[in-house]
């Protein structure tokens, strides 16, 4: 008999995280590892990429939701997993991050008595506004092992009032996948495709609800872009939100002709980190990207009032830029003159070994229960 382990991914930041334990699996030949798309995320370059690119397996099973309001997905993702385990029950069900497909298979596999695993556990905002705050919080809460990848986790699942026998502060498996295809992104050199030198550009991603969604900070967002622009090139592959958001307050056109923004599809994850690895700055509203430039040492400014990772600031290079647009603009002329790049501790446990950990972890409860 081989014990079963289902690892969820739905959405593009799920694949990174759920590649790092994957790549553990030949050393477990008592383990059955079985990767579950949910479909949140569909778009060949949001999705199908990534398998080829991480070298991970084609999905046990596609339950194709697609997108949806909140409601609508997280409730078709968890018919659709309920059904994949009435047949093919798992022994532990992996949940990593925090999007819809994280909370709605997490609430199936455990209300089904299944042992459920959140990687990436205990990051919190404080900010309930945040979709991702809201299925951080509830995983969490049902979870039997807390993987945890900065010690402000392990404080917040405490005082929350986990045990922590449970919880399990094991590194950081983004920068697990980042250090296994670094060499890989290093020789690409993608910037060149664009006539940029290295060191010569800014990076920026944009697709949170809050920065996109409502017109008027879109705008000051769109105002600050452009004036950064003028100062140093800046890339932006565009996400599907933000793309529609900005079609449909008839924003693309502005940013189409900005002089100095170059405005491109989705890229991949190798050419996403050879961006950020030859980058001046990134400028970003993503948790990964904030997690990726610390590690790499790469200054960035963070589109938002908060962050659940407060390491990428304390030991890190994020800075917080909210709405304050004057630290915005001090900080990139700062930036491009050359500051932002002093040496900071490395962080305990972010070296390419956290899968490692948590794949382990899973293997010897297995064996115990
Ligand atoms: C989701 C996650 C977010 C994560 C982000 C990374 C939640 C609550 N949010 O946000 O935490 O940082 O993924 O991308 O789970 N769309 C496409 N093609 C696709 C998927 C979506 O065009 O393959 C478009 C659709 O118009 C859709 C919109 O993007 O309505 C938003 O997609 P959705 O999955 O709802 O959320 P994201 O904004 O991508």
């Amino acid at each position: 008999m081989k014990y079963k382990i289902d690892i969820i991914v739905g959405a593009r930041p799920n694949f990174m995280k759920a590649a790092a334990l994957f790549n553990e699996k030949d050393k477990y030949s008592s383990i059955e590892f079985r990767l579950i798309h949910t479909g949140q995320h569909y778009d060949k370059i949001l999705s199908d990429v990534f398998i080829d690119e991480f070298n991970l397996p084609q999905p046990t099973c596609c339950l194709g939701v697609g997108s949806g309001s909140h409601t609508y997905q997280t409730s078709k993702i968890m018919m659709g997993y309920e059904k994949w385990i009435e047949d093919h029950r798992p022994h532990i069900c992996i949940v990593v991050g925090d999007v819809n497909s994280t909370i709605a298979c997490a609430i199936v596999a455990k209300k089904n008595g299944i042992t459920l695993s959140h990687v990436e556990a205990g990051l919190r905002s404080f900010d309930r506004t945040m979709p991702e705050e809201i299925n951080r919080v509830l995983t969490d809460s049902i979870s039997d092992m807390l993987f945890v990848t900065e010690p402000s986790g392990i404080a917040n699942l405490a005082n929350e009032g986990h045990s922590m026998d449970g919880i399990y502060y094991v590194g950081n498996v983004m920068i697990d996948t980042l250090v296994r295809l670094k060499p890989k992104a290093e020789a690409v050199r993608y910037y060149s495709n664009y006539d940029l030198n290295r060191g010569e550009y800014a990076y920026l991603t944009l697709h949170r609800p809050s920065n996109v969604d409502d017109p008027k900070t879109l705008v000051d967002v769109i105002n600050n872009i452009e004036w950064m622009a003028e100062k140093i090139p800046v890339v932006f592959p565009i996400h599907p939100r933000t793309k529609k958001n900005l079609i449909g307050m008839k924003l693309i056109k502005r940013l189409e002709l900005c002089k100095g923004l170059i405005m491109i599809e989705p890229i991949s994850y190798i050419e996403s980190l050879s961006l950020m690895i030859n980058a001046r700055l990134v400028v970003t509203d993503s948790g990964g990207l904030q997690e990726e430039t610390t590690y790499l040492g790469i200054p960035c400014l963070c589109l938002r009032d908060n962050t659940e990772r407060p390491i990428t600031i304390t030991n890190g290079t994020n800075t917080l830029i909210g709405s304050n647009w004057e630290l915005f603009r001090n900080k990139v002329v700062s930036i491009c003159n050359g500051s932002g790049y002093d040496d900071k501790p490395c962080i305990p446990y972010w070296d390419g070994k956290a899968g490692g950990r948590i794949v382990e972890r899973c293997y010897q409860y297995l064996i115990k229960n």
